[in-house]
């Protein structure tokens, strides 16, 4: 009796929830996500640079204390716990975003992540060569092997399982989540200017984003969700090196930086704004994180933030400037110490955020605030946010699935 209770209720709101969604927008593909593919940097990596280039010098999220919150051990991912794909999977409570590249291990069925620590949107190799083309070009291959593998009549069931299923291409979220290094590799490695900075990098790396998007939708993707660039001159590491040397803004971040971070903004708003015009039928968001971490920083109590240690990095070593990050003695390494409380710090290891910011951030991105078309995920897909807490564990999410392929 319950039971179908329930489930008339269920309908009930299905039905009320289609109407009212045609009614609003009838343009927006009413389907919730049934994948997510994303492409980006560490801010989104999930195990790929890791599974990629085992022996590496950036390897220090193979050691702990990365990973202590929620993994309780080192998950092949730069912050103390959870990325924003991992909130996004925990919300449509699915797996978490598998790395494209898995050592011996593979799972399709809900999409998978090309996001490698390093990587840049413009063709610039000097950190990663994985830069976007490229991630776009192993998505291509990817559906074009799967299209073939599906279409073998003998092929092992246990494979065909953890393929992407039918829908997972054209009902997919494509998640983009990168670019700041494009900045930082121009201005500390490749030593170019600004005005070379506005002139070159930005539009390779806008180039690329159109050509991406071009390659994704003639695979069948309808739906995207762009994340800009937070205001990177706000980091630890760049307050530290870069805040006594160069102007800094009221919230002392340094304004060069971030002027080039908006720069880049300012042309992905007008990439994407071409793009709606070439592809109506496609759904573009962009997810302003520049502003959503500006308003972390401006009002750090509010979202459980520390305000006195918003640019401090949670793990680290003294040494160099007052925000314990010093290059000798990073984190993960010997020296180097971890904060007492994580939640208080917007920062992690003086390059990385928390989980705890990207808990705020995959928040405000699912409930559609900071983003240009409001669209909310979170009413749209009747998401909650229950397994997001500081005391929720992987174990107690993942522990009894078969898959636990994160490490
Ligand atoms: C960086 O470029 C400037 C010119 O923009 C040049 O004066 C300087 O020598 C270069 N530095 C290095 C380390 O190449
Ligand atoms: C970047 O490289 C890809 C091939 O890897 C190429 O297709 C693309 O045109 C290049 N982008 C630019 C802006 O040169
Ligand atoms: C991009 O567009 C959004 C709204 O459409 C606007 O709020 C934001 O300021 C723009 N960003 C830049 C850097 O111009
Ligand atoms: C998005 O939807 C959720 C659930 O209905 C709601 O709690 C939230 O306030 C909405 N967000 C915005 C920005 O309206």
């Amino acid at each position: 009796m319950a039971g179908s209770k329930s489930a008339f209720r269920q309908i009930v709101s299905v039905v009320i929830f289609i109407t009212a969604f045609q009614a609003t927008s009838a343009r927006v593909n009413s389907d919730c996500p049934t994948a997510f593919w994303n492409f980006g940097d560490s801010l989104t990596d999930t195990g790929s640079v890791i599974n990629t280039f085992p022996v590496c010098p950036q390897c220090d999220p193979e050691r702990s204390p990365y990973g202590d919150s929620f993994f309780g051990r080192p998950a092949k991912r730069f912050s103390n716990g959870r990325l924003v794909p991992d909130f996004f999977a925990l919300a449509f409570q699915r797996p978490l975003l598998q790395p494209y590249l898995q050592p011996a291990a593979f799972d399709y069925r809900f999409g998978t992540n090309f996001a490698s620590g390093g990587t840049t949107a413009s063709n610039d190799s000097s950190t990663n060569p994985f830069f976007l083309a490229f991630q776009i070009s192993q998505f291509a291959r990817l559906k074009r092997t799967v299209d073939l593998e599906k279409s073998q009549v003998l092929m092992c069931a246990q494979v065909r399982h953890f393929l992407p299923s039918d829908d997972s291409f054209s009902k997919g979220l494509y998640t983009f989540e990168i670019g700041g290094n494009d900045i930082i590799n121009a201005l500390l490695i490749r030593n170019l200017t600004a005005a070379q900075i506005i002139t070159q990098v930005i539009p390779e790396a806008m180039t690329n984003i159109a050509k991406g998007i071009q390659t994704l939708y003639n695979n069948g993707a309808r739906q995207f969700l762009f994340f800009n660039l937070p205001n990177a001159g706000c980091s630890t590491i760049l307050v530290t090196f870069l805040g006594s040397i160069l102007p800094t803004d009221a919230l002392g971040c340094v304004t060069a930086v971030n002027l080039l971070d908006q720069a880049y903004n300012a042309a992905l708003n007008a990439t994407i704004a071409s793009a709606r015009t070439q592809y109506p039928r496609a759904i573009f968001t962009i997810f302003n994180y520049y502003a959503a971490n500006e308003e972390i920083l401006l009002n750090p109590t509010k979202y459980g933030f520390n305000p006195t240690l918003t640019k401090t990095a949670c793990c680290g070593a003294p040494g160099v400037g007052t925000l314990n990050y010093n290059p000798l003695v990073t984190c993960g390494n010997p020296g180097a110490t971890k904060c007492s409380n994580p939640e208080e710090y917007v920062n992690w290891d003086g390059v990385h955020f928390t989980e705890a910011f990207y808990r705020v951030i995959s928040k405000f991105a699912l409930n559609g605030q900071f983003t240009d078309t409001g669209l909310n995920y979170t009413a749209m897909c009747n998401l909650n946010f229950n397994l997001f807490g500081p005391q929720v564990t992987f174990n107690s999410v993942y522990g009894n699935t078969c898959k636990v392929t994160f490490t």
